[in-house]
């Protein structure tokens, strides 16, 4: 029920409307050049609606979109099967990319800056060094925690956007939104009740709406 309830379009995003207003420049900007986006971090609390944003960013941009997130990525080689695997254009999206381990970031580093993946191939003298080259593809990173990353990682992102808390008015919407994708009758009263107990939060919103 969750993903039903997500939107799948900018338009039908309530709320954030700072972000939603540069990122229509930005993604309309890198299509008329006929380029991917620049990599693109998320920050703000759980249940702000990141992940949402990410999926709506490659739709508009009509490119596949690869779902992982820090610590599900555990060894260098993992990164590299997921980054060989990507088409031109794509995006990679890390939730939670605070929590990425340091030897995967440096993996990461000139993937991000050079489309590049540097292995290592063989072991003591004869070890060699390899690069390959990777699609043009995009990481959109999102965390609760941004002053966790680092800052060589932080840097390597060239559009920042923080997600603030929903105010009574965008949450009204969104409920009462969420409630005709589930074809409920809700009155106006029952939505402020909600929206009073929901922390400014749509993922909370939707879980007490779903429980009523
Ligand atoms: N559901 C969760 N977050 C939402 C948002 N920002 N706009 C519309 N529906 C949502």
């Amino acid at each position: 029920v969750e993903n039903s309830l997500r939107p799948t379009t900018l338009r039908d995003y309530i709320g954030q409307q700072q972000i939603k207003d540069n990122l229509n420049v930005f993604l309309q900007a890198a299509k008329q050049r006929g380029e991917p986006i620049e990599h693109v971090l998320l920050h703000g609390g759980p249940g702000l609606g990141k992940t949402t944003l990410a999926h709506i960013i490659a739709k508009e941009m009509g490119v596949n979109i690869r779902v992982t997130s820090g610590p599900a990525i555990e060894r260098a080689g993992d990164l590299a099967a997921i980054l060989t695997n990507l088409g031109d254009g794509d995006i990679l999206f890390i939730d939670e990319i605070h929590r990425l381990h340091k030897i995967i970031e440096e993996v990461l580093y000139p993937a991000m800056e050079d489309h590049a993946l540097d292995v290592v191939i063989g072991k003591g003298p004869a070890a060699r060094t390899l690069r390959l080259d990777l699609p043009k593809f995009t990481v959109i990173g999102a965390t609760t925690r941004v002053s966790l990353l680092s800052a060589p990682l932080r840097d390597r992102f060239g559009a920042h956007y923080k997600l603030n808390f929903y105010n009574p008015e965008e949450m009204a919407q969104i409920i009462r939104r969420s409630a005709s994708v589930l074809s409920m009758d809700v009155q106006d009263s029952a939505i402020e009740l909600i929206s009073t107990r929901a922390r400014s939060t749509p993922r909370i919103a939707n879980r007490l709406l779903k429980r009523v």
